[in-house]
């Protein structure tokens, strides 16, 4: 795999109005890429694009909904007609939620799966054409440690980052030995949106007890990845062994993941 030049080249990053795709937008505009944020929030996402340009990177954004296969074209071709590229495409708009799967509604579970997976798999979708076009690009999927390995009470989340690895390795076989790279990153608990977003949309309050990380150290993985990719990024390296362990022993990763895994918090 070649090391990528990050001067002038364009990323489309889903999810970039908070935590980590915000943390990804402002890392590789000062990295100098040009960056195109889309989310729901359109005054997060304005903030956003007027702190990168203040500091000479170039930034755009749409409010955009990553549900809407329509949507996310959008953001692709702003892409295009702002920056006349795409050579990296972030999937990382993602919710959960905490709850057995007696009590996860149905229709919690079905928005999940369009959020988390559908809106991955729409980004694949609307970005391989360029990518092929081109002959290069760069797909990054943002999952989650759970994808690797399920947590209690997190079965239906868990299910929806798993299913972004699937699909990552599938396209990633598809496009061996080719200028299209298809990378997956597994983060820890990290201090974002995520957690507020669950009490503001559902009333959890969730707090996990294994190690952290900040979004910070998550978009720094990317960058890096970005320079030189790889198929899969730890940003918490240790979060590897739960991989391993998982693969050898699932029984004693089983007994891990209940200790370490997230709790409910508080009352809300
Ligand atoms: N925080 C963690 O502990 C953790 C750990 C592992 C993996 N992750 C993953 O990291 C990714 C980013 O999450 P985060 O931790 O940075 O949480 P966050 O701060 O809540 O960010 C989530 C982002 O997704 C956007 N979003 C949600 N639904 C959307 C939709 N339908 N269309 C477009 N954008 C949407 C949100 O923006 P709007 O509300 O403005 O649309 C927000 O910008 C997620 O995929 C999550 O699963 C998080």
């Amino acid at each position: 795999m070649t090391a990528m030049d990050l001067r002038a080249g364009t990323a489309v990053i889903t999810g970039a109005s908070s935590g980590i795709g915000l943390a990804c937008a402002e890392h590789l505009a000062r990295a100098g890429l040009n960056v195109v944020l889309g989310a729901r929030r359109a005054d997060l996402l304005d903030a956003a694009v007027s702190r990168i340009r203040s500091t000479g990177g170039g930034a755009e954004a749409i409010v955009m909904d990553v549900t809407r296969e329509e949507d996310v074209a959008r953001l692709v071709n702003r892409a295009r007609e702002a920056f006349g590229a795409l050579d990296v495409m972030i999937c990382n708009a993602g919710f959960g939620y905490y709850g057995g799967v007696e009590e996860t509604p149905t229709e919690v579970m079905r928005r999940m799966m369009d959020v988390n997976f559908m809106g991955t798999y729409y980004g694949a979708r609307v970005a391989l054409p360029m990518f092929r076009a081109q002959q290069h690009g760069h797909l990054i999927f943002v999952s989650s440690i759970v994808g690797q390995r399920g947590i209690a009470q997190m079965s239906g989340y868990s299910a929806t980052k798993a299913a972004q690895v699937g699909f990552a390795e599938s396209l990633r076989t598809e496009f061996l030995g080719t200028g299209i790279h298809v990378s997956v990153v597994y983060p820890v608990s990290t201090e974002t949106g995520f957690r507020d977003a669950m009490t503001r949309d559902y009333g959890h309050a969730v707090a996990g007890l294994g190690p952290k990380q900040s979004p910070d150290d998550v978009a720094r993985a990317i960058v890096a990845c970005i320079r030189r990719p790889r198929p899969e990024v730890y940003p918490h390296r240790m979060s590897k062994v739960l991989a391993v362990v998982n693969a050898m022993a699932p029984a004693l990763a089983d007994r891990l993941v209940r200790k370490y895994g997230r709790r409910r918090s508080g009352t809300v």
